[in-house]
């Protein structure tokens, strides 16, 4: 067989294999319940680091760290970012753990190790074909929220038990739980307004009843 003959039985047979290898994977029903494989996760990074400008990935955090910056970028995260995330950064939500790929953990170097501009990058343009939505406004240089995000993205290893409860109370809610809150609430109101009951108050002992006069 002459080389360029040799070329093509090979070409033929890998897009034959590839073909098998999709089709399989399809058939597996394309399902989000799945662990993305070691080789995928490897090459979805490699992509989406290529695909960061250098100046992007370089970029200084143009917000000064105050500890009001970082109450603010808490209060942040936990009404938009915890329903994947989770408060305390790790994913292990309902929704973050049944999207494929899943939330990762955040406080561990795969994360951490981004440069601050790569953070805000993701943050401010999202990552397409995943659940990682793009956020604040379109122009990045009035983005000041998601700079401030990234503080907080950096905090997460250091995160306080007292935090991660505050954090809790601003999470959103569905109106079934805020309907909850309104009736737990009512029921504390009214129990503190009224006078301790001894057991016997609001018992009324019928009238005797003698018999009719008319
Ligand atoms: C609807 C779910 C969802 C919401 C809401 C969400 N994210 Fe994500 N996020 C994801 C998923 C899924 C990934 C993983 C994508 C991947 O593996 O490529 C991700 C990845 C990231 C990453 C990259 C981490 C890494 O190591 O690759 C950062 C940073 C991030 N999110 C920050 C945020 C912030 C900040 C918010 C809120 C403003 C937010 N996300 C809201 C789903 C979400």
């Amino acid at each position: 067989m002459r080389p360029n003959r040799v070329a093509l039985v090979i070409v033929v047979g890998l897009v034959v294999a590839l073909g098998f290898v999709a089709a399989d994977w399809i058939r597996a029903g394309l399902s989000a319940r799945d662990q993305p494989s070691t080789l995928e996760v490897f090459l979805a990074r490699r992509v989406r680091s290529f695909a960061i400008p250098a100046s992007a990935r370089s970029a200084a955090n143009p917000v000064a760290l105050t500890p009001d910056v970082l109450a603010a970028a808490r209060a942040h995260f936990a009404d938009h970012c915890a329903s994947c995330h989770a408060n305390d950064g790790s994913g292990q939500t309902e929704i973050g753990q049944n999207l494929y790929p899943k939330a990762p953990d955040m406080r561990l170097p795969a994360t951490q190790n981004l440069t601050d501009g790569e953070l805000f990058y993701i943050i401010h343009n999202g990552i397409r074909l995943t659940g990682m939505p793009a956020w604040g406004s379109a122009d990045p240089r009035a983005d000041e929220d998601s700079w401030k995000l990234v503080y907080f993205i950096r905090h997460l290893p250091a995160l306080t038990p007292e935090e991660i409860a505050e954090m809790g109370s601003l999470n959103p809610k569905s109106p079934s739980e805020l309907e909850e809150e309104r009736e737990d609430q009512k029921f504390l109101n009214e129990s503190t307004a009224e006078p301790p009951r001894t057991g016997h108050e609001g018992m009324k002992m019928p009238a005797a009843e003698g018999p009719k006069q008319d």
